[in-house]
């Protein structure tokens, strides 16, 4: 009968997919869901449309707007992240309406072909790392743009490959996250080792610090810097959570905690109580390897951070950076009103810690690093404004390989094999073709900042100040950056031999 042919062809073609699905290396939903997984992509594409009629606008979704998402997968494919037809924002009616204000006689970038291009459209940090206190291993990070702490046990050992050789190819920093060093954080990228509250890494049997265990792995591996963890934005004021689905054999023997039980840091550190003691832990971990040291940290009360001022103004200790994260950054699991209500978005917690800084002169002396949704060309233009000297990212570089913003880091579920350690959905994420997504993002975010940089007539993001940049009310009112965050002249800006330096470094 002629239906039974259409039938065994019908069967015939689905199974042929299904291995095709199965066995290509390149989109880790088809891999993991077969067949199924190519609805997601036909529905991609006519979104667009559908949403347009029936469901959400470009910028609506959180935390990630269609729009940026779309950025992101973009840049990270190096496809063509151009949007036509002009802006769909509301600029007149929209409450803090960000304006970059170009010069009238902007710099252009190079073209490929012209003379000073370079592919990798590189933009070193204006300051010396630990150059300061003068750490035996101070140095100018490569990139301005570079990858925030996500520790193995959150993200599956794939992603993190995948994000340590894409840092390798955009010649940027790998911060490890809380979670310790692992072998999937050893493929080339230099790294930021983080060390949280439950030491990681470097932890003895009664999960304190030792100072032996953190020297051993400190010889061991490509570590640049260490960041101390206080805080992060998404969970200030509690410990790291990792799922116990997520703890398996190899989570749990790096960190030293059980198989399958969740894995729940301390909320504060064991090794030092208070800034003064903090400040003696920073410079013996720095007299001990030559290495910069810093914090991160998300900001709630303030007398901690006039303290810290205040000790560093007149005592012979530093930190070396300050890494600070916003109330809106992200986390592999969290409890909601955490993540919703405690701890300062990044605009308000980053200006209120720079101008104590800004204001007895330190400024000048610290790295200043920005984190929690910055990770777009507009938003870190605003980052630099404010006075960052390099911002991190997490959810985006997430994104770039593979993330589709389900937002299940914390159920162990995840369909894109990113934020899990189930082995079946693992198997689909390939490391080395998402290192390259991973460093086409970040490279390319590098050169859109680049391109507002010098369009507002400076050739490095560091050189932005607050009066480059303007806030609309929604009101036909609008501010400088400077008057609504109270900047003086001069805040914002490296040293005025760092932007000499980097104005004949850029050149
Ligand atoms: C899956 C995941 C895991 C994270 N793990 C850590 C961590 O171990 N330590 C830490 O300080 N921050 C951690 N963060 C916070 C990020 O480092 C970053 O500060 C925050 O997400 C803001 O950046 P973003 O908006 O670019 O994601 C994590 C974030 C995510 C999404």
């Amino acid at each position: 009968m002629w239906y039974w042919w259409v039938i065994f062809v019908v069967c015939g073609l689905l199974l042929g997919i299904f291995a095709y699905d199965l066995f290509q290396r390149k989109h880790a939903i088809l891999r993991n869901f077969p067949i199924i997984g190519h609805f997601r992509y036909l529905l991609e594409m006519i979104g667009p449309e559908l949403r347009q009629y029936i469901v959400t606008g470009n910028d609506e979704e959180r935390p990630f707007s269609r729009d940026q998402r779309r950025w992101v997968y973009t840049t990270a494919k190096q496809k063509n992240s151009y949007f036509g037809f002009g802006s769909d924002n509301e600029m007149e009616q929209t409450e803090n309406y960000l304006i970059l204000k170009h010069s009238a006689f902007p710099l252009s970038l190079p073209h490929a072909s012209e003379p000073g291009y370079d592919p990798n459209h590189p933009i070193p940090c204006a300051k010396t790392l630990g150059a300061k206190r003068g750490r035996a291993k101070a140095f100018r990070p490569a990139s301005v743009v570079n990858v925030s702490a996500m520790s193995f046990g959150s993200l599956s050992g794939p992603a993190v490959e995948a994000i340590n050789r894409g840092c390798k190819l955009a010649g940027c920093l790998h911060n490890t996250g809380e979670g310790g060093i692992s072998s999937h954080h050893l493929h080339g990228g230099d790294l930021i080792w983080q060390i949280g509250t439950g030491y990681f890494g470097c932890r003895d049997a009664d999960g304190k610090f030792s100072l032996e265990r953190f020297k051993e792995n400190v010889a061991r591996h490509p570590i640049r810097a260490i960041e101390i963890k206080l805080s992060q934005g998404a969970k200030a004021g509690v410990g790291g959570i990792v799922p116990g689905a997520k703890v398996t054999q190899e989570v749990s023997q790096i960190r030293g905690v059980p198989v399958g039980k969740d894995c729940i840091s301390p909320a504060t550190h064991s090794a030092f109580d208070g800034p003064d003691a903090l400040l003696d832990f920073v410079e013996q971990l720095a007299a001990e390897t030559g290495l910069p040291v810093g914090i991160k940290s998300a900001v709630g009360q303030m007398p901690f951070w006039s303290e810290l001022t205040q000790l560093m103004s007149s005592t012979n200790r530093a930190v070396d950076f300050i890494s600070i994260d916003g109330g809106e950054g992200g986390s592999g699991a969290a409890p909601l009103a955490f993540s919703d209500h405690v701890g300062l978005p990044f605009k308000w917690g980053f200006s209120r810690v720079y101008r104590l800084f800004a204001e007895l002169g330190l400024h000048e002396d610290v790295v200043f690093i920005g984190a929690a949704k910055l990770g777009f060309p507009d938003s870190a233009m605003f980052a630099f404004a404010l006075g960052c000297d390099m911002i991190a990212v997490a959810r985006e570089p997430m994104m770039a390989i593979g993330c589709i913003q389900a937002q299940r880091c914390h159920t162990g579920h995840c369909p894109t094999g990113v934020a899990t350690q189930n082995r079946w959905l693992i198997h689909g994420l390939d490391p080395t073709d998402k290192a390259a997504r991973m460093a086409n993002y970040v490279v390319n975010l590098r050169k859109e900042i680049l391109m507002l940089s010098r369009t507002m007539g400076v050739v490095h993001p560091g050189l932005v100040g607050g009066d480059h940049l303007e806030i609309l009310n929604g009101r036909f009112g609008s501010n400088t950056l400077a008057d609504l965050f109270d900047y003086s002249s001069g805040f914002g800006l490296p040293s005025v031999e760092d932007q000499q330096e980097i104005t004949s470094l850029m050149k």
